[in-house]
C-alpha cells in the first residue's frame, strides 16, 4: 500500500473501498474512498481517519512515510464513522500525537469513542496550526456535513481539505480529476452533491463567499471522498454555486411505481406530451430504480412528476420511502405534479400533494387520477398536464 503524494510531503494515505454499494440509503453503484492525508513537516500532521475495517491500508500507507508515533497531531475535520472510526486505534500508537477538532467535534468524539485521556486543541475559524514550513489554517463549516464539521486550509500550498464538500462517492485507482474519465466525474460529484448536500445550499453559498472573504485560493481541493480536484477546482466551486441556488436544465423527471400498469399507462402518456413540446423528460419506476440515481436527475430538473396507485387508501411503500429523502433533501426552485390510479376510495394522491404541500413544494393543479384502468379521457387529461408541465420549464 503506497502513498500518493499530493505535493510536496502532503500525501493521501487514504483507502479505496471498491465494494461499497449503501452509504446510508444513498445507492454507491461505483464504491468510495475514504481519503485521509499525511503532512510532513517539522512536525508531522494526519488529517482525517477512514472507516475502521480500513484501518490497515491506512497504517500500510503512512509507515511508508513516517512512524505512527512521530505523528503530533491528528486533525478531525468530521466526525462521521467513515472518517473519524480508525482513531482509536490509529492513537493506541499515535500516543504522543493531540487531537485537533472543533468544539463539537470534540464532544462527538468523546460520546462515540469514550474517554481515553487524548489530548485535544479546539479550533475555531481563523485559528491556525504551524507545522514547521508549513500553516494549517481552519474554518468551521457546521451542517457541511454535521455540527461538527470543519475545513482544513494548508496555506503554503493552498490545499483545502473540506471533509465531505467536493467530494463524490467513487472508488478509483486514480486519484486526480486529470487522471480520470470526467463524464464519470461530474457525473458522481453531481450524485453526491444531490443526496447528502443538497439540504445545506444555502449554508454553501455563504461557506463559499466566507472563503473568499478569508483571502483562501484553493489551487488543489482534496476532500473526504473521491478524486482529488487539481486541475480546475474552481470548476466544482462553480458548480456547486449553482447547485446550490437551484440552477437547472429544461428538464422533468417522471418517478412513479405502478401495481397493474394503469400509473405506469399514465405516466408514460404525461412523459409523451412533455417529450412532444421539446423538453427533455426522464422516467423512472421506483421498484427498479435507485434513489440516488433519480436525486441526480431532479438536481438538473425544474419539474418532478410523482405517480402513486392507491394501496389501502394510501399511497405504494416505494412511493412513500421515496417521499421521505426527497423532502429531507430538499430541492430548491422546482414545480411538482402528481397523478395515479386507485380502485375505490383513492387516496394515493391526496396523501401525496398533503405531503409535497406540507414540505412547501410548489405543486401544479388540478392532479390526475383514474379509476381503475385510464380511460381516453383519463390520457388526455395526463397529455395536457405534461404540455402544461412542459410550458411552465421552458418559461423559467
Ligand atoms: Fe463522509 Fe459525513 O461523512
Amino acid at each position: 500500500m503506497n502513498p500518493v503524494e499530493v505535493v510536496e510531503n502532503v500525501y493521501w494515505v487514504g483507502a479505496v473501498d471498491w465494494n461499497l454499494r449503501d452509504f446510508h440509503g444513498y445507492e454507491t453503484r461505483r464504491g468510495t474512498t475514504y481519503n485521509a492525508y499525511l503532512i510532513v513537516d517539522e512536525k508531522k500532521a494526519l488529517v482525517d481517519t477512514v472507516k475502521h475495517p480500513f484501518r490497515g491500508m491506512l497504517v500500510d500507507r503512512i509507515r511508508k512515510v513516517t512512524n505512527l508515533e512521530d505523528i503530533n497531531y491528528i486533525i478531525i475535520n468530521h466526525i462521521e464513522k467513515d472518517h473519524s472510526s480508525s482513531l482509536p486505534y490509529i492513537m493506541q500508537q499515535a500516543q504522543k500525537a493531540t487531537i485537533v477538532t472543533t468544539e463539537r467535534g470534540k464532544e462527538g468524539l468523546t460520546k462515540y469513542y469514550g474517554e481515553h485521556g487524548w489530548n485535544f486543541l479546539t479550533v475555531k475559524t481563523g485559528d491556525e496550526l504551524n507545522l514547521g514550513n508549513k500553516t494549517l489554517k481552519f474554518v468551521e463549516a457546521p451542517m457541511l456535513h454535521w455540527p461538527d464539521s470543519m475545513f482544513t486550509y494548508l496555506q503554503e500550498d493552498s490545499v483545502l481539505m473540506p471533509n465531505d464538500a467536493f467530494g463524490q462517492h467513487l472508488a478509483s485507482s486514480q486519484r486526480f480529476d486529470d487522471e480520470i474519465d470526467w463524464d464519470v466525474l461530474m457525473d458522481e460529484a453531481a450524485k453526491y452533491y444531490a443526496n447528502i448536500l443538497m439540504p445545506m445550499a444555502s449554508l454553501i453559498v455563504r461557506k463559499i463567499e466566507e472563503l473568499r472573504d478569508l483571502g483562501l485560493k484553493p489551487k488543489i481541493i482534496a476532500p473526504s471522498h473521491g478524486i482529488i480536484w487539481r486541475s480546475s477546482p474552481e470548476k466544482i466551486v462553480s458548480l456547486y454555486l449553482e447547485w446550490s441556488k437551484g440552477e437547472a436544465e429544461k428538464a422533468a423527471v417522471i418517478v412513479y411505481d405502478t401495481m397493474w400498469g394503469s400509473t405506469e399507462k399514465m405516466a408514460y402518456e404525461i412523459a409523451e406530451a412533455i417529450g412532444r413540446s421539446g423538453v427533455k423528460v426522464k422516467l423512472f419506476r421506483l421498484h427498479v430504480s435507485d434513489k440516488a440515481e433519480i436525486m441526480k436527475e431532479i438536481l438538473n430538473a425544474k419539474a418532478v412528476i410523482i405517480g402513486s396507485p392507491t394501496i389501502n387508501n394510501s399511497m405504494f411503500l416505494t412511493v412513500s420511502a421515496f417521499l421521505t429523502y426527497v423532502i429531507g433533501l430538499r430541492p430548491r426552485e422546482k414545480v411538482w405534479a402528481t397523478f395515479g390510479s386507485y380502485g375505490w376510495g383513492g387516496g394515493a394522491v391526496r396523501k401525496i400533494n398533503k405531503l409535497l404541500e406540507e414540505a412547501r413544494f410548489e405543486v401544479i393543479e388540478p392532479s390526475v387520477q383514474a379509476q381503475y384502468a385510464p380511460t381516453e379521457d383519463d390520457l388526455q387529461r395526463c397529455r395536457e398536464l405534461g404540455g402544461k408541465i412542459a410550458e411552465m420549464i421552458k418559461s423559467k
